[in-house]
């Protein structure tokens, strides 16, 4: 099971994922402060996340959508990511998601 480290501001906590899940539903399920406004359907940016630039290429491919809201969230980064976009899978092992 891939840990999965959500860093805030007010520290960090280390959770098991289930391969298949979106970092939002990780996060819910292990009662992370990180909040979905549209549930997950991608079309908010509340959720948005910065993931470091090694694990980027890990990640899932962001769609058309996910990157054209990003283009449009004034928070946005080179970085940045929805969480209810990206997928877990064993290759997350280790992944730090900062909570801006
Ligand atoms: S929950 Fe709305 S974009 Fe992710």
């Amino acid at each position: 099971m891939p840990k999965i480290i959500f860093r805030t501001s007010g520290g960090e906590v280390e959770v098991d994922a289930l391969v298949g899940d979106t970092l939002l539903e990780v996060a819910q399920k292990n009662g992370v402060s990180l909040f979905g406004g549209c549930s997950g359907a991608g079309v908010c940016g509340t959720c948005h996340v910065l993931i470091p630039p090694e694990f980027l290429q890990k990640l899932n491919e962001p769609s058309d959508h996910e990157a054209d809201l990003l283009e449009v969230l004034p928070m946005s980064k080179e970085n940045s990511r929805l969480a209810c976009q990206v997928v877990v899978t064993d290759e997350l092992d280790g992944l730090i998601v900062n909570i801006p």
